[in-house]
């Protein structure tokens, strides 16, 4: 095990950090629900040999308990609520798969882990090309700048032409994508993948499951060999497409990806396995290592340099029901994070040391003797961090804040009983957690009313209340669009409001919050008290 890098520590860089960064990718994909995240996920998994899925025996609903996938209410939808960290290695390379959610609803949690990724896999659905959710997480991609490989998938099923889908996310999303390899043949038809780099042909057998046959190697577009291979007409069209690609676009360009401007492209089925290693040893090669790091002061954090550093971009309660503890996952940005290590919060002052640091695959946990820059370790949070956290070793850094957003739908949370409190504590946690606003009436029963950013999470909330803390409860739709905090020092009482549509509330510290039912006490409010700041998050 190395030593804590010391808070005065003048060694020079580290090769050996340096190395461990530089083989490190941290990535997330991002798709709309049903495009093929799942899949391509397991499937990446089984080829990095990190699980063992014998995918031709079991049926896909056992699949679907992929290790990703550990909460009963993901289960019992079918989506991905949480994100949890996977790590597994390729080819020496130490890749760590973000997870984010998949449902259609807006979700911070998604946002969040995007701040805490180097890079990102896009899945498309071949028959469907860019839809409302794809688009939306691309553009928080692209606000970061971060690179972006494009897996076309379900090649296998009737397909939109592929010249065409290249076409819409160039015209849609705004980015230049680059076709790495191209599909022989779609749908019934779909025998497996040129390489465009490699020149090599990838068929593929259409047994349950895919099977490549061995990769056929040629000297180009114009080799015999391809027109053995597919027959005459199939490997003409793929010599018409290849001219037409050559003279239509910029070949691809590593720096050109890795500053977000283009978006390597790659057609494939994730459920047949075609075409996933030209994906997959792109994943490996192109996608960049950590990079440096901005703080607060505009400075850059160099990732192989000694001092450590991270932040907590996610808290998580009840991770595992036999454990029950809240887990706040720390993105290491620099030098190495080490068991029994001290370090500072940047928020508070203090310092705290980091006794047992987690690793997690799913539901399993492992210890971490050390992690570097990219990686994403666990710390039990008895309370301590709250997420957007900067945790350092030696010379002080603070990363900006995570992006928190606004609620746009709030409902009353009502105990089903009499467990007050475990119900307290439920409510508590999960407001830590960043799944929710917590508010509670100025006046009358102190029933909370809780805020969300996507109407899905009071789903989440009931049944996480009823699975992890045993108590039942459910959530009562109140029809208030906004809510707003009332700047710091103005007494909530003296407010001018509209004689309707507007619901007095206080936070946990008893700072006044107003919930108004649409735009419109909105503006009349603030119009009212000039002077006063209405606060959309505190
Ligand atoms: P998601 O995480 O993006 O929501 O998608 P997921 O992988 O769960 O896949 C959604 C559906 O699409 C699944 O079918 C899955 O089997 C299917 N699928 C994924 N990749 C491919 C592909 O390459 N080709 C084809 N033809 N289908 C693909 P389902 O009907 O929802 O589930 P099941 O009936 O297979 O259990």
């Amino acid at each position: 095990m190395t030593a804590p890098a010391s808070p005065d520590s003048t060694r020079p860089v580290h090769e050996s950090l340096a190395r461990e960064v530089s083989r490190r990718r941290t990535f997330a994909i991002i798709s709309h629900p049903d495009a093929g995240k799942t899949t391509l996920t397991e499937k990446t998994l089984l080829y990095a040999g990190a699980i063992e899925l014998a995918g031709a025996v079991r049926g896909r609903k056992n699949q679907r308990a992929a290790v990703s996938d550990w909460m009963d209410v993901e289960r019992e939808r079918g989506i991905s609520i949480t994100s949890a960290a996977l790590e597994f290695e390729i080819d020496g390379r130490r890749l760590t798969l973000l997870d984010t959610p998949g449902h259609k609803d807006f979700s911070e949690d998604t946002y969040r882990t995007l701040f805490a990724v180097d890079s990102v896999v896009m899945v498309i659905d071949a028959a469907k090309g860019i839809e409302p959710q794809t688009r939306k997480l691309f553009e928080v991609c692209r606000s970061r700048d971060l690179p972006i490989l494009t897996f076309v998938n379900k090649l296998d099923h009737p397909a939109r032409d592929p010249l065409e889908l290249l076409d819409e996310i160039e015209r849609v999303l705004g980015i230049h994508a680059v076709p790495m390899n191209w599909p022989v043949g779609t749908g019934d038809r779909f025998k497996g993948v040129y390489d465009l780099q490699q020149h090599a042909l990838l068929l593929y057998d259409r047994v349950q499951g895919g099977q490549r046959r061995a990769p056929v190697h040629v000297a180009g577009l114009d080799d015999p060999t391809l027109a053995d291979e597919l027959g005459v007409d199939a490997h003409l069209e793929l010599q018409e497409v290849a001219d037409m690609l050559a003279g239509a676009g910029a070949p691809f360009d590593l720096e050109a990806y890795r500053a977000a401007r283009q978006t390597p492209t790659f057609f494939g089925s994730a459920l047949m396995n075609f075409g996933l290693e030209p994906f997959l040893r792109a994943l490996v090669e192109l996608a960049p290592s950590p990079a440096p790091r901005p703080t607060t002061t505009g400075a850059l954090v160099d990732p192989a340099s000694p001092g450590f550093s991270g932040f907590v971009f996610k808290i998580q309660a009840n991770m595992n029901p036999r454990h029950r503890d809240r887990i706040a996952f720390l993105r290491v940005c620099s030098g190495e994070l080490t068991k029994d290590m001290v370090a500072t919060n940047a928020r508070l002052g203090g310092t705290v040391r980091l006794s047992r640091p987690h690793r997690f695959f799913g539901r399993e946990r492992e210890t971490v003797d050390v992690a570097y820059a990219g990686d994403v370790v666990g710390l039990v949070n008895p309370g301590k961090f709250t997420i957007g956290d900067t945790l350092y070793a030696g010379t002080p850094v603070e990363f900006p804040p995570v992006p928190r957003f606004a609620a746009e739908h709030f409902g009353a949370l009502r105990l089903e009983g009499t467990r007050h409190k475990q119900f307290d504590e439920g409510v508590r946690q999960l407001e830590e957690e960043g799944l929710m606003q917590v508010v509670f009436p100025l006046a009358g029963r102190r029933e909370p009313i809780v805020g969300v950013v996507g109407a899905l999470q009071f789903d989440v909330i009931e049944a996480r209340m009823r699975a992890e803390y045993n108590v039942p409860c459910r959530v009562d739709r109140l029809p208030y669009a906004h809510a707003r905090w009332v700047d710091a020092g103005a007494d909530g009482h003296d407010l001018k409001l509209p004689m309707t549509g507007v619901f007095r509330a206080v936070d946990r510290q008893e700072t006044p919050v107003l919930l108004f039912e649409s735009d419109w006490e909105l503006q009349y409010t603030e119009r009212q008290n000039p002077g006063i700041s209405f606060l959309a998050l505190h």
